[in-house]
């Protein structure tokens, strides 16, 4: 009897950002207590240097204030109530720095996440590098993706951390050969839009033992083409999506999502 291939990893987008106020550790909390054992987040600096959760330029969308993260101190950041916009459950919510992520991970022993490095240029190689110091302070280093848009925090994480997974994400209108894409970023694993993935690109990628990464995926027949595209057959496969629970529910039926990775 032939092995029934394996369903890809399945990742709650920065946090689940379809079920609670994105970026947040109430959102990273409740995937994690609901069998979800991967996350992923945006990380930025406030204007004291401080790795926090955030996904926009500016808190306006999903806070109470207004402005640039980068003009924000922490310690006023952490005034806003980034809960509330999505639903009053979440009122007083906070922005959390990636160490209290981190902090919150190490009770969850089998539970990784995808770092989104938003900073670019010269900010974005300081910023991956802190993101992997801070991974090792907490012991975390294995369970860490280093994600990014830009070439230099890739290239600065294998500089300094080769060991780490690294995920070369691709903007939707760049038009460059996937392979070649990574190989240019030095990446383990290429991350496109869905919709750009095709059967022959993963053929193509897990021939050269590069996995995909495919976001953000909230329909669940679509989490299940990609599964048909080959998503899957590489352990680094993974989709990124806002509602962790429907797309489990089309990969393991409606019993689905009590300790699924
Ligand atoms: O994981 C990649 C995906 O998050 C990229 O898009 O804009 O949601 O950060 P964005
Ligand atoms: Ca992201």
């Amino acid at each position: 009897m032939t092995k029934p291939r394996a369903w890809p990893r399945v990742c709650a987008h920065r946090g689940g950002a379809g079920l609670a106020p994105e970026n947040t550790l109430a959102a990273c909390r409740q995937a994690l207590q609901s069998g979800i054992r991967w996350l992923e987040v945006d990380v930025r600096y406030t204007a004291d240097g401080v790795p926090v959760l955030m996904h926009d330029e500016t808190v306006d969308r999903t806070t109470d204030g207004r402005g640039a993260v980068r003009q924000f101190r922490f310690a006023r950041l952490r005034e806003l109530d980034a809960g509330s916009w999505f639903s009053s459950a979440y009122r007083g919510e906070r922005v959390p720095s990636l160490e209290e992520l981190l902090e919150l991970l190490v009770q969850y022993p089998d539970a990784g996440v995808y770092v989104e490095v938003k900073e670019q240029g010269e900010e974005g190689k300081r910023l991956a590098q802190q993101v992997l110091d801070l991974a090792d302070r907490w012991g975390l280093v294995e369970r860490v993706r280093l994600a990014s848009f830009g070439a230099e925090p890739l290239l600065r994480a294998r500089e300094v951390r080769p060991e780490v997974t690294r995920v070369a994400l691709q903007d939707a209108f760049d038009p460059t050969d996937p392979l070649e894409f990574v190989g240019l970023r030095q990446a383990h694993v290429w991350g496109p839009h869905h919709a750009a993935v095709t059967l022959p690109h993963v053929q193509a990628l897990h021939g050269q033992g590069v996995g995909v990464y495919a976001w953000t995926v909230n329909d669940p027949d679509q989490a299940v083409r990609l599964w048909q595209a080959g998503l899957g057959e590489h352990p680094e496969d993974c989709v990124a999506t806002d509602f962790p629970n429907r797309i489990l529910r089309a990969f393991c039926g409606p019993d689905a999502g009590k300790g699924r990775a």
